[in-house]
């Protein structure tokens, strides 16, 4: 693991992490994660299985009995499971609406923090998510918090949706991402906080390229101290 890097990079819904941490990852040449596609996975398994997320003992049941594969491909890590390789699956409805029950499962917590450190035997990683600079990558010395007023987030996430088809109404997308942040933020275990030694980033009038940017550059400074 000499030589392999860990960007953390944390914050609320629509805060803008995939995008920034994808463009931060291609810059450096280093593997993206997106963590939060781990707990939507178990949420899906779930869910295809008739499973009731609602049921911990019994989602954690159908995650263990299932098989996980992880690999790289084009830049980023991903999984397999039972052999099916979930993308646009993850982003659906039901997945949606379950996913923060699921991921405030202690059980489920565990498994997916473990798999996503096991991400770092792959090469440097730039993971976004919820705990990456608190709990996955905790010694990491590039951490960073990405956030942005609510309705700036929801509006965003509204654009996403309409232009991935979805037929959804812009009240309806804030008050979901309210109650989403609601949840991530007060879960007992590893709640959404800004991770000690984080740099903050309000993105609300940033650019993306801006908000890379300012990434890029306190990592290769960091790089230097
Ligand atoms: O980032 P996202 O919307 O795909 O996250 C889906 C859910 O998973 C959301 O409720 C927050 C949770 N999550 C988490 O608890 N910890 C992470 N590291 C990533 C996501």
């Amino acid at each position: 693991m000499e030589g392999i890097k860990t960007i953390a990079i944390d914050g609320p819904s629509a805060s803008g992490k995939s995008s920034v941490s994808k463009g931060v990852a291609a810059e450096l040449g280093f593997i993206y994660s997106d963590s939060g596609a781990l707990y939507r996975g178990v949420t899906w398994q779930a869910i295809r299985k008739g499973v009731d997320p609602q049921d911990a003992a019994a989602v954690t049941e159908c995650m263990l009995s299932a098989e996980w594969s992880f690999f790289v491909q084009d830049g980023a890590a991903i999984f397999s499971i039972d052999g099916d390789i979930p993308v646009q699956e993850l982003r659906g409805k039901d997945v949606r609406e379950s996913v923060a029950v699921v991921a405030a499962i202690p059980e489920i917590r565990r498994f997916v923090v473990e798999s996503l450190q096991s991400l770092a035997n792959f090469g440097s990683l730039v993971m976004e998510g919820r705990d990456i600079g608190t709990v996955v990558f905790p010694d990491s010395p590039y951490k960073f918090y990405l956030d942005a007023d609510p309705e700036e987030r929801a509006m965003r996430r509204y654009r996403e949706l309409v232009a991935a088809g979805e037929d959804e109404k812009a009240h309806e997308v804030l008050d979901s991402l309210k109650k989403r942040d609601q949840i991530d933020a007060t879960r007992k275990m590893d709640p959404l906080v800004v991770a000690p030694g984080a740099q903050v980033i309000d993105s609300t009038a940033m650019t993306l390229a801006d908000v890379i940017k300012t990434v890029v550059d306190a990592v290769k400074k960091g790089d230097t101290k």
